[in-house]
């Protein structure tokens, strides 16, 4: 059985001591966790006292990004090496945020999905397509680039550390979710694209989240799909009260 794992981006939002106060707030509505592995997702400048906030804590801290060097003439970068430092033990990659405005491409998501593995830190890797991609038909074609560019070169024995991410974009702040059929369509696809890449056990043990407009009254229904692992969660996660209520998806 896969653990779940429920996970909140919380994008360019929240100052330092606001981040600690929503922490906070969420441990006091969540309780202990211990059947799904919770994660936040923080703004750099946050991530050190919400590291201090979660000391004692099971809720994890992932970054948002990263460059793939460790130290160097990078100005304005920061490395898997110095989260780390911080108290990260996972970090986003290649979300649709960075591709589409920053123009990130599959190569370069899949050199700091190497830099974070090599950190001994987890990647979540995030893949989708646009609106246009899936109406032209595309769907499957673009998850699979961005799945096999992504993960190019990295062991099958690294790959219990990844996790993945299926974010549509269409499905991304708009409010629109993926419907039960369309999420599970889309994360069995990528589970079978795993299975042909890794073999069938590891392909069984890389946890799959949905993320698009994840809210407290459709998260029972996208969770109780075969491959679906868990979620991404974007704007809900920056309410204590939603998404306390969306970690305790199978305790509503
Ligand atoms: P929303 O939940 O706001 O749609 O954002 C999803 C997302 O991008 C999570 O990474």
């Amino acid at each position: 059985m896969r653990k779940p794992i429920i996970a909140g981006n919380w994008k360019l939002h929240k100052t330092a001591s606001e981040a600690v106060e929503l922490v906070k707030a969420l441990q006091r509505q969540a309780g202990p966790v211990d059947d799904a592995e919770i994660i936040v997702a923080p703004v750099f400048t946050a991530l050190a006292t919400v590291a201090a906030a979660l000391e004692g804590s099971s809720i994890r801290l992932a970054a948002q990004n990263c460059y793939p060097e460790k130290t160097g003439a990078f100005t304005g970068e920061v490395s898997p090496f110095l989260l780390k430092d911080i108290g990260c033990s996972h970090v986003i990659i290649g979300h649709s945020e960075r591709r589409q405005i920053f123009k990130e491409e599959d190569a370069f998501i899949n050199r700091k999905l190497k830099a974070v593995l090599a950190e001994g830190l987890s990647p979540i890797l995030c893949i989708g397509e646009t609106l246009e991609e899936r109406e032209a038909g595309r769907m499957f074609e673009v998850l699979s680039v961005q799945t096999k560019i992504g993960l190019d070169e990295i062991a099958a024995s690294d790959m219990e550390k990844v996790v993945i991410a299926y974010e549509p974009v269409w499905a991304i702040g708009t409010g629109k979710t993926a419907t039960n059929e369309q999420a599970q369509e889309a994360h069995a696809f990528i589970r079978g694209l795993l299975r042909e890449t890794f073999g069938a056990d590891i392909s069984e043990k890389v946890r799959i989240l949905y993320g698009g407009s994840v809210k407290p009254d459709n998260v029972d229904g996208l969770m109780a799909q075969p491959d679906v692992d868990g979620a991404l969660v974007g704007g809900a996660s920056l309410k204590a009260e939603d998404f306390g209520r969306i970690i305790s998806f199978r305790r509503p």
